[in-house]
């Protein structure tokens, strides 16, 4: 939860977070902690029957107080998203693809309509599960029950697309994580 909450305050409108992982990992944990980082102080619950929540964003000098800003794209000369002007973020939405069983059901959502939103930050759980229908820019936060620990997390960090790399990798090096073998990810 601690670590959604830092990286909420890099991403920008137009940010995708692919959250996977078995049953019960933690992935809307992780979703609370990024909504907390946003300002949002209610109780953000899973979507797994709603399949999508939405929750508004103040902005600029409304944000909560004792919470960072929603913040632009931290570089502003990486297009966040690409070929888009960095955005601030007014709208924090909530996936749960669980009880998708086909990928064209996305379209019964609006999914990518939804998620290229260049003021939306979107949090999908089982982001994943439809191979062929990723978006083209993402982090992707896999999340495993520590076998030994039921109340730890590993959580394994990558990026698809400019935009989500540039974030990964400052989040990264202000986290002093570091990259794995396969480059670009981050346990
Ligand atoms: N980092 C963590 N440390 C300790 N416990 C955690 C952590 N993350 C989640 N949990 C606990 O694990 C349980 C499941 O968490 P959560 O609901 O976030 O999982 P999930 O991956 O969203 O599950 P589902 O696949 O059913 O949506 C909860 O009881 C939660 O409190
Ligand atoms: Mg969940």
């Amino acid at each position: 939860m601690a670590l959604g909450e830092r990286l909420s305050a890099l991403l920008c409108g137009g940010a995708v977070v692919l959250l996977d992982g078995d049953l019960g990992a933690g992935k809307t944990r992780f979703a609370q902690g990024v909504a907390r980082g946003l300002g949002l102080t209610g109780i953000v619950t899973s979507p797994t029957f709603n399949l999508v929540l939405e929750y508004p964003v103040e902005t600029g000098d409304g944000s909560l107080a004792g919470t960072p800003a929603p913040s632009l794209c931290p570089n502003p000369t990486v297009p966040c998203p690409p070929a888009k002007e960095p955005s601030p973020v007014s709208v924090l939405r909530h996936f749960d693809l669980y009880r998708l069983e086909q990928a064209d059901q996305l379209d019964d959502l609006d999914y990518f309509a939804l998620i290229e939103e260049p003021d939306a930050v979107s949090l999908v759980e089982w982001g994943s599960k439809f191979a062929s229908q990723l978006p083209l820019d993402y982090i992707l936060v896999h999340l495993k029950v520590d076998e030994t620990d039921p109340n730890k997390r590993f959580l394994e960090l990558s990026a698809e697309g400019d935009c989500s790399q540039e974030l990964l990798g400052r989040f990264a090096r202000s986290e002093g994580m570091q990259p794995t073998e396969r480059g670009g990810q981050y346990d």
